[in-house]
């Protein structure tokens, strides 16, 4: 088996599409710009992930339990988190042809890093290189002739209420930017109505919204996506050994899952954003888009969060530690990824090009926990109708644990294929010995691509311990 590694970002899109994980939002009209929707694949793909995430964050631990919080929140709630104020980045415009860019994107293509700057700040800079006849260009059409840099707020602003009205500033409501907003609002409700003692964390999955300018790189970057976050809130004299002890088990996750140590690793912030004390990324080598990328933010909060939302609401957000009847804010850790750009690192990282035999094939090697489809159960034959019969009988049992699909479409050759590329780690046929002789069918396993002969009676027993070894 000789492995090829060439990938590229076209190469995923183009698995994606085809096979159902991910499609352009809004297809038949052309498409609708960093918007993704997820396909048959994809769907199962997501809950995958999901479900590990929940299983390792909250299901598995005594100290973290789970939410899930409203899109839409007071509005007060980003005025207090700072959002409104400084959730935003540096535009600038293309005259020309009207496209929008980041400025910060630009200016790293001259070596400087404009990741914290002010629009003023860009300014100088765009006018410095000016001088030195380094004129920035529209990275759409080329022209020179752009507008200056001007700061753009990242977040999506909507209305409720009444729908005829304009939107002004009373009834503005914001499409949450982050998931964590729902936590620190519902901190006093989990204190109060679980049996949470400090440290404790709360954890949730749900959608989040971002007015992204630069959204390019396929599903990396999106102004949808979902993000998967854990606020743990801890007294400040732990914050440094929690902290570590939450990195490796982040760290671990992934390795758990099937990527390589190798490409991951450690990015820690110089600059931080303006509720952070500490932070580091988890950064993946995303290739196919040249290169370490960050995958998941771990960050110390300190309590920011919940001493802004205690001013802005008027209500005490302190923690009563019982033993010693003293009061504290507690300072917060969090963890926090987005569902999505994970699926492309697994998707990523487990997409491979192999050769046997002369023969070339496109594998997805994803741990079977998170394989779409558990287990693919063929008819040798289409038009054979007690085959046909067996294997969808054989499907009514065993899709009662898991994900199965039943394909009857042309030649074994052909489906062998097909469920490689979705990674389908088992195959099932029913030929004409299962109904005549033995009443046993073959296996094919997805990564070594042997096949073995089993009895019908035993298919449960051998699914369960091939699915509970890892
Ligand atoms: N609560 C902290 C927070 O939101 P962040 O670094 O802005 O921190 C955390 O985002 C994670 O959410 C990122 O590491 C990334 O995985 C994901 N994420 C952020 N913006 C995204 C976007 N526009 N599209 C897809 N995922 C995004």
């Amino acid at each position: 088996m000789n492995e090829k590694k060439n990938k590229t970002i076209e190469k995923l899109v183009s698995l994606c599409k085809r096979r159902g994980f991910v499609f352009p939002s809004s297809d038949i009209y052309g498409g609708f710009a960093a918007v993704y929707d997820y396909g048959p694949m994809g769907v199962e793909l997501k809950n995958n992930l999901e479900k590990a995430w929940w299983k390792s964050m909250v299901q598995k631990r005594q100290d973290v339990v789970g939410l899930d919080s409203g899109i839409f929140m007071h509005p007060m709630t980003w005025k207090a988190s700072g959002h409104i104020d400084g959730f935003d980045d540096p535009q600038i415009d293309c005259k020309k042809c009207k496209a929008r860019m980041g400025a910060d994107h630009m200016l790293e293509a001259f070596g400087i890093d404009a990741d914290k700057m002010t629009a003023d700040e860009i300014n100088i800079q765009i006018e410095k290189l000016s001088k030195e006849g380094k004129d920035l260009k529209c990275i759409n059409c080329g022209s020179k002739d752009l507008t200056k840099a001007k700061m753009f707020s990242l977040m999506v602003k909507s209305n409720l209420g009444s729908p005829t009205e304009e939107l002004s500033d009373e009834n503005v409501v914001y499409l949450r930017p982050e998931t964590c907003g729902g936590i620190y609002l519902n901190y006093k409700n989990v204190l109060d109505s679980s049996r949470v003692k400090l440290p404790f964390g709360i954890a949730q999955i749900g959608k989040a919204f971002r007015n992204e300018i630069v959204a390019r790189q396929f599903i990396f970057r999106t102004r949808e996506f979902e993000q998967m976050e854990l606020q743990y809130f801890l007294d400040p004299k732990d914050m440094g050994r929690k902290f570590s002890e939450w990195k490796n088990i982040r760290w671990d996750w992934y390795l758990n899952y099937g990527i390589k140590e190798e490409n991951l690793k450690w990015y820690k912030h110089i600059k931080l954003a303006h509720y952070a004390a500490e932070a580091w990324d988890i950064e993946y080598n995303f290739e196919a888009l040249g290169g370490f990328k960050e995958l998941e933010g771990i960050h110390q909060r300190g309590d920011w969060d919940l001493s802004q939302h205690s001013k802005f609401s008027g209500k005490k957000l302190d923690y009563r530690d019982p033993a010693t009847n003293t009061a504290i804010i507690p300072n917060i850790m969090e963890t926090s990824v987005g569902l999505n750009r994970m699926l492309l690192a697994f998707l990523h990282e487990a997409y491979t090009e192999e050769e046997i035999d002369g023969e070339s094939r496109i594998v997805l090697k994803l741990d079977k926990r998170l394989a779409p489809i558990k287990v693919a159960i063929f008819p040798l034959l289409k038009n054979k109708e007690k085959l046909v019969a067996k294997a969808k009988e054989l499907h009514d049992m065993l899709s009662d644990n898991y994900m199965c699909e039943f394909d009857d479409n042309g030649n074994i050759g052909k489906r062998y294929r097909r469920q490689d590329e979705i990674g389908t780690p088992y195959c099932v046929t029913v030929d004409f010995d299962t109904i005549e002789k033995d009443d046993s069918v073959t296996i094919r396993d997805r990564d070594s691509m042997e096949q073995e002969r089993i009895k019908i009676d035993n298919l449960k027993s051998y699914f369960f311990d091939k699915f509970s070894s890892q």
